[in-house]
């Protein structure tokens, strides 16, 4: 098992990993820089709440306290089908920062959290 400073460190590189796909990728690229930004501290502080979050999934930290479901659902231009480009970005970056297993691990995760947020965005109940 890896210590607590290790995996934090595991965390942030996942994370920073992961982003440096989204930023670059042609659907939802374009999303995160007009709710993020495109200045480097505006990114740091959205990575900074993602380290917390992952740690708060994964390791149970509590670290994160926020509101993710409000956050998504003031977003403009997302449709049902990007969650499908997010996870998929998301299987390649724990492929290639994490050992299979742990791989696995986030991946359900973001499965799991992925379900929740679609549903809170796109099925209202009684629309
Ligand atoms: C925040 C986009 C899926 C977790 C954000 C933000 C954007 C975004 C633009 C920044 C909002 C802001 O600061 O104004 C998207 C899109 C998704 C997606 C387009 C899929 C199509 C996911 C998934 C997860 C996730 C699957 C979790 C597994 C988070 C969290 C935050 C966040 C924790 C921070 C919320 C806060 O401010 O506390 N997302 N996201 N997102 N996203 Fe996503």
């Amino acid at each position: 098992l890896l210590d607590a400073e290790a995996n934090d460190q595991s965390i942030k590189r996942l994370v920073d990993h992961f982003y440096g796909k989204v930023i670059d990728d042609d659907l939802l690229g374009p999303i995160f820089r007009r709710a993020i930004g495109e200045k480097l501290e505006d990114w740091s502080t959205h990575l900074a709440t993602m380290y917390r979050f992952w740690s708060s999934v994964m390791q149970c930290s509590g670290r994160y306290k926020g509101n993710p479901m409000k956050a998504h659902k003031d977003l403009s231009g997302v449709e049902p089908h990007f969650f499908d480009r997010w996870l998929a970005l998301w299987d390649e970056a724990t492929g290639e920062c994490c050992e299979e297993e742990l791989a696995n691990i986030y991946r359900q995760k973001a499965r799991n959290i992925a379900n929740s947020l679609k549903m809170a965005m796109f099925y209202q109940p009684g629309q």
